[in-house]
């Protein structure tokens, strides 16, 4: 149950970032010695990716200060005994895609019931060209069975912005027969171009395409995750929608590559600001402080949906807390995250009686002059972020609401609800 109201304040760690978890546990597995991973996430989709290398045969000990791996080497992983289970973690599963089609094992990735049913032709048909034919179950989805084997280099434009599909065909290329390079038409993070060269991996990154070379010599080593400014969000809009907030954020990861959705905060009047931002370990992050303020709304559309893709359904969501509302297009991606974000988001956001008009590649959710939120009965279709998205919109309407499935949260920020009330200085309630 959400209890609209009260205010934001105090100051607050994150998780570690979600994505930059990810590419430090699998290079870490795929170097030579140990690797310490500082403020490693604590989403079930981060603990799904130790997981599966687990049952590749990595040694890894979690500790509260982050995780321990010992590297198996570039061939070091072995065979698992059964399927490797990625969860809800499209990530996970796309790239291990990547790293499974170059071992000398043959090898079956599945997930949950949400991940079962998204794309998997996007890493199957790159593998493919490079020489693995996957399987995989109508066409397309998982479980994919990946007989591994030798790799042929690449040049590969992406039909669609992906960092998942890049990094999956870069991880590959650690295996092929000569450089690979991945070329894309939109900027997507870079979290893995960067990760590959802290851990010794020759990357070249033009504006368009990035290129790996393959079999390098990769070095296990020490290594701290930023704060995840995925999770942050909510926490900053929560902020931006209860008067007289004012809230201090830790450590928050402002990679260039997905900082766009502060540009747009701040370009609709948010009062955000970041301090002491340095880079570590190849990755940007800084201390960002929030307050109440009030939002003009605005229009979201090409190139930049990828870079805040993630952020999307939040910013949606805001809509009612702004002037002229929130307009999204260019987002069908969207359709095929873990639920179908726009439908589950405009759903939620209707039954709260917000003015919401559906595209096939957006919404557009209407302003403070479409009327309040008032609380309902909300279902977010076991979606992290559309459960995190509709939560704030909740506490910013009139009445209490309710959530199905509220927990579907740990997926990425399993400690948002605790967080939130205690910023909202009602821990314990
Ligand atoms: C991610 C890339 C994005 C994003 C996802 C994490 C990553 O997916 O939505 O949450 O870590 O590379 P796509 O690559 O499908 O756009």
């Amino acid at each position: 149950m959400i209890v609209p109201g009260g205010r934001l304040s105090g100051v607050c760690e994150l998780p570690g970032d979600k994505s930059i978890s990810h590419r430090y546990a699998i290079l870490a597995a795929l170097a030579e010695g140990r690797s310490e991973i500082a403020n490693y996430s604590s989403a079930a989709d981060c603990r799904s990716t130790l997981e599966c290398l687990r049952r590749l045969g990595v040694a890894i000990e979690s500790r509260r200060e982050g995780v321990c791996i010992n590297g198996a080497g570039l061939d070091g992983l072995k065979a698992p005994s059964r399927a490797l289970d990625a969860g809800n973690s499209g990530t996970t599963m796309r790239m291990l895609a990547g790293v499974l089609a170059g071992q000398a094992f043959r090898s079956t990735l599945t997930g949950d019931d949400s991940l079962r049913r998204r794309p998997m032709r996007r890493v199957i048909e790159p593998l493919r060209q490079m020489g693995a034919e996957i399987a995989s179950r109508d066409g397309g989805l998982a479980p994919l069975e990946i007989p591994g084997g030798e790799l042929r280099a690449i040049d590969y434009a992406l039909p669609i912005p992906s960092a998942q599909v890049k990094s999956a065909i870069l991880l590959a290329g650690l295996y092929a027969g000569g450089p690979t390079t991945v070329r894309g038409p939109v900027r997507t993070r870079d979290h893995t171009e960067l990760a590959l060269r802290e851990f010794g991996a020759r990357v070249e990154a033009a504006r368009d395409a990035v290129t790996v070379s393959p079999r390098p010599k990769l070095q296990g080593r020490q290594l701290a995750v930023p704060g995840d400014l995925s999770a942050a969000i909510f926490l900053i809009a929560a902020a931006l929608t209860l008067p007289d907030s004012s809230i201090l954020l830790h450590n928050v990861g402002v990679n260039p590559t997905r900082a766009k959705v502060f540009d747009f905060l701040v370009s609709m009047g948010a009062p955000i600001h970041f301090e002491s931002v340095q880079m570590r370990d190849g990755e940007l992050a800084g201390e960002l402080t929030v307050k109440y303020g009030p939002l003009a709304g605005g229009n979201i559309g090409g190139a930049e949906v990828a870079e805040m893709i993630d952020e999307l359904p939040m910013l949606a969501a805001l809509g009612p807390f702004t002037e002229k509302g929130i307009e999204i297009h260019d987002a069908q991606e969207l359709r095929v995250k873990e639920s179908d974000r726009i439908a589950t988001l405009a759903a939620g956001l209707r039954a709260m009686g917000a003015s919401v008009e559906e595209f096939s590649d957006g919404l557009r959710v209407g302003g403070r002059s479409a009327g309040e939120l008032r609380g309902a009965k909300v279902d977010p279709q076991g979606d992290h972020r559309i459960a995190m998205a509709l939560a704030v919109a909740a506490l910013g309407a009139k009445g209490d609401s309710t959530m199905r499935d509220a927990d579907c949260v740990a997926v990425s920020f399993p400690e948002f609800f605790a967080t939130l009330e205690r910023l909202r200085g009602k821990e314990g309630r």
